[in-house]
């Protein structure tokens, strides 16, 4: 357990020796989209390592990678064909290695995704599982016979839309896949399949990688009985298909803390390593998967910010309701768990998308001050938007086939490097539009300008290393009152106060005698000059040093 040096049940802990994922911030880098070294319009590993430099200058601590592994890319590499591998259109295995090397010689670790719950159906397991039922792999995936009327052997549905099963003959029985028909489950209950999971893991660990984010953690249990899921009696006309049903049986099964720990105990074989959660449940269920002791997920992402109502896009951002989510997600942690925050990752539209351009300063600034972990999702430091839905482009996302959804690609367009030809991605056509070709949304123009968002992001980061308030100290509520959100992060060494106007409107804060740090607006310059109190202009958030203090 965390050593503390402050009484827990205040709530006012802070870490004595932080791990560096407590301390670091995240940044996520979707492979496809990054860089492009080899001119082929797809993003690859050498694309990364050349911009190393990029990501030490901005500071932050981690990259978690999308997947990289061998894939036909049903689901753009989350349909793994093989787990010890990098894909050709990525790069080599010599080229992750040297991009770790790149990355580890400007202090940034690498976390790479692991895909557990479900491979590609190319995967030579798989191939090996559905011919010949007395193949010793066939009991590797979720094989069963029809249901009572011949059809799917359950009602479960897949995330992608229709049933979650498939019937193949041989072997005359269906199998299960959560998401694509593309993407069989495994059978975690087969140990066989755990083993070769945790070979896969110190397969990459040997390597020097720094962790894993896990994907789909909460899916690895399912139901032994495999239960028709209840129907949900909120769903309504209008409300996608998949959603009729409560995935109280084809998820969060009986086994899946289990199997998390299993997942932990793997990475904890080496020193310093993090295990980070994909669990899309809400936060009272999602914090399970830190694990009674602590033995699970270090963290079980937390997409509160992105999934709460009262939050939503359709709701759009206030002070009281980010408030009760802080406050709700901070008393539902479990003793000693380490909180971390996200504002979306690639299965989300954008958060300038979600919540208006003009609150993207504010909305990192909340993100980069929040206690616990940020994760950041590559080009949300320029503020980039969502790409304009489009159809019939080479690659698709499954989960846009529904119809129900417009697709996840619009969040995953290359990243804007340069004001020259596609954006300085790629020398040849991107295997997505740029979603934007505002050359005020490129790096090259945000570096140079000391008032850009990129630079806010950077002071952000910087901030939170210089001030043991922002990377580890305790949070505290100050008001949510007229658009503006003020908390507090204290630390023994000295607290700040953070106060964020979500509004257009200028509002008045209580300074309390502190000194402005960093503003969204612009430079500081002698803002507190007047007195105790300040006036942000609209959407301007600020953190103010307000020295030691007591309470
Ligand atoms: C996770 C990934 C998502 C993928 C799904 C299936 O939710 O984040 O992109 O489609 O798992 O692997």
């Amino acid at each position: 357990m965390e050593k503390r040096s402050i009484d827990v049940a205040r709530g006012r802990w802070v870490p004595e020796t932080p791990a560096w994922w407590q301390r670091g911030v995240i940044y996520q880098i979707y492979p496809w989209s990054f860089a492009d070294a080899s001119g082929d319009g797809v993003g690859d590993l050498r694309g990364i390592r050349d911009h190393a430099e990029y990501l030490a200058w901005l500071g932050v601590d981690a990259v978690w990678l999308s997947p990289i592994f061998p894939s036909p890319g049903v689901d753009l590499g989350y349909d793994v064909s093989d787990y010890q591998d990098v894909d050709p259109r990525f790069g080599t295995l010599r080229d992750l290695e040297e991009m770790i090397a790149a990355l580890h010689a400007v202090d940034v670790r690498l976390i790479l995704d692991l895909v557990p719950n479900h491979t590609s159906d190319r995967h030579p397991w798989f191939q090996e599982s559905w011919g010949d039922p007395t193949n010793p792999r066939h009991n590797w995936y979720v094989w069963h016979d029809a249901g009572p009327d011949g059809g799917p052997p359950n009602n479960w549905e897949s995330y992608f839309g229709g049933p979650a099963w498939t019937f193949l003959d041989p072997p005359g029985q269906w199998y299960l896949h959560s998401f694509d028909p593309g993407q069989p489950d495994l059978n975690w209950d087969n140990p066989a399949v755990r083993d070769a999971i945790r070979a896969a893991m110190r397969f990459w660990l040997d390597r020097g990688v720094d962790g894993f984010r896990v994907d789909v953690l909460w899916l690895l249990g399912k139901d032994p009985e495999m239960r028709d899921n209840p129907p949900d009696p909120d769903w309504r006309e209008g409300v996608p298909d998949y959603l009729r049903f409560r995935r109280a049986y084809s998820e969060d099964g009986p086994r899946a803390h289990e199997y998390a720990q299993f997942l932990r105990a793997v990475v904890d074989e080496y020193p310093d390593r993090v295990m980070i959660g994909e669990v899309v449940l809400p936060p009272d269920r999602a914090v399970a998967y830190y694990g009674t002791d602590l033995h699970e997920a270090h963290m079980p992402h937390n997409f509160a910010l992105v999934y709460e109502p009262g939050l939503t896009e359709e709701v759009g951002w206030s002070a009281d309701g980010i408030q009760s989510v802080v406050e709700h997600y901070e008393s539902v942690l479990p003793n000693g768990a380490w909180p971390n925050w996200l504002l979306g990752d690639h299965d989300f539209p954008r958060v300038a998308s979600r919540v208006g351009p003009e609150r993207a300063r504010v909305a990192q600034m909340l993100l980069l001050t929040l206690r616990g972990t940020p994760t950041c999702y590559y080009g949300d430091e320029l503020g980039l938007l969502d790409a304009p839905p489009r159809t019939g482009g080479a690659v698709s996302d499954p989960q846009a086939r529904t119809g129900e959804d417009r697709g996840r690609l619009v969040a995953r367009t290359p990243m804007p490097w340069t004001t020259g030809p596609y954006g300085g991605f790629s020398t040849a056509e991107p295997w997505v539009p740029l979603a934007s070709d505002d050359p005020a949304l490129t790096v090259e123009r945000q570096r140079a300008d000391p008032g850009s968002l990129l630079n806010l992001f950077r002071a952000l980061i910087r901030l939170r290393r210089e001030r043991p308030a922002l990377a580890v100290g305790a949070y505290r509520s100050l008001s949510a009152a007229e658009d503006v959100l003020s908390f507090e992060r204290w630390h023994p060494e000295g607290a700040v106060h953070v106060h964020l106007n979500l509004g257009p409107s200028p509002r008045e804060v209580n300074l309390v005698g502190g000194r402005v740090l960093l503003s969204t607006a612009g430079p500081v310059g002698d803002r507190a000059a007047g007195g105790p109190i300040l006036t942000l202009v609209g959407y301007e958030g600020v953190v103010v040093d307000v020295g030691r203090r007591e309470t």
